[in-house]
């Protein structure tokens, strides 16, 4: 591993300055200047400062908000970087976007993860390290990339302190982080049967006669998107009889509609890391964990 005190990145748009800031006066990674715009006519711009030349920089992003615009600058950062001869160590995305799309699950739509991030190869691009992504292996699969996997929730927990009865996963692939979790809180785990209708978007949640009565619970999930899973899941826990619902959720992709059904299902706390940039203010109940801490460790 590099010292921390030559490490060079770049930190594209859409790193939100929180983390950047953390990874800067944290960690003592120096970030390489860089400039862009969007052209009048909506095409987008990018220029590396050629004023240093580091052996190997590392590329730092969140694919959110305005994922298709941040692809398109991560991959014309890298053309950028080629071309001022920087060899480009690992990527390290913050969050992934198109990561739940790593299947067809019907016939006719794409592998979007192999659409959109298999031709990072084409820029010399091994190694990825990932915050939280979908399916670490699909993604690895998929792209032909490899990948590494940091897991927040044990991080997050340190920071925010919180007691739970109980930790859920939402769905059967959310498992491992729910054991994680559960295992730091010393109790036990579950995890519940979703069904998602492919072509509305539904959401089904089986509980699959858990007890949760008087209990209080802690879900456990990769990502908020359409709030959908999470606002299904926690009326049916209140419906149950749960005392108090908290959620432990690293991307909160926070749209106002999300927050609304949430706050409709009687949300009562949301700890999400740094890992896109939010909206602001924030309600009270959703608290911001930074995780550039935890991302220090990468160059120790
Ligand atoms: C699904 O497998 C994921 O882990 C999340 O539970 C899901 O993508 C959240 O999306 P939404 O907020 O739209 O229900």
């Amino acid at each position: 591993m590099r010292c921390s005190h030559n490490m060079r990145f770049v930190g594209l748009p859409g790193t939100p300055p929180t983390i950047l800031e953390g990874l800067k006066n944290n960690c003592g990674w120096r970030a390489l200047n860089y400039f862009s715009k969007t052209f009048p006519d909506g095409e987008l711009y990018i220029r590396v400062s050629a004023e240093e030349s580091p052996d190997v920089v590392w590329v730092v992003q969140s694919l959110y908000p305005n994922q298709n615009a941040r692809i398109v600058e991560l991959y014309l950062a890298l053309e950028a970087l080629q071309g001022l001869g920087f060899k480009v160590g690992p990527l390290l995305l913050l969050y992934v976007a198109y990561a739940r799309q790593d299947r067809r699950f019907l016939a006719g739509e794409p592998v979007s993860v192999k659409a959109l991030y298999s031709g990072l190869r084409g820029f010399g691009v091994k190694n990825v390290i990932t915050v939280d992504v979908h399916s670490p292996e699909r993604f690895g699969e998929a792209s032909g990339l490899e990948v590494k996997n940091v897991l927040p929730h044990a991080f997050m927990l340190k920071r925010v302190g919180l007691k739970a009865d109980v930790v859920l996963a939402p769905d059967k692939g959310a498992l491992h982080r729910a054991v994680a979790f559960a295992r730091e809180l010393g109790v036990p785990y579950y995890y519940l049967e979703k069904y998602r209708d492919r072509v509305t978007g539904e959401v089904r949640i089986d509980t699959k006669g858990l007890d949760v009565a008087n209990r209080d619970v802690v879900i456990v999930d990769d990502i908020i998107s359409t709030g959908e899973t999470l606002a299904t899941v926690t009326s049916q826990l209140y419906k149950l009889g749960a005392r108090s619902v908290i959620a432990v959720v690293t991307h909160a992709l926070i749209t106002q509609r999300a927050m609304e059904i949430l706050e409709r299902a009687g949300i009562k706390r949301l700890v999400t890391a740094n890992t896109v940039a939010h909206p602001e203010p924030l309600p009270p109940w959703i608290e911001v964990v930074d995780i550039s801490g935890l991302l220090c460790q990468l160059t120790e």
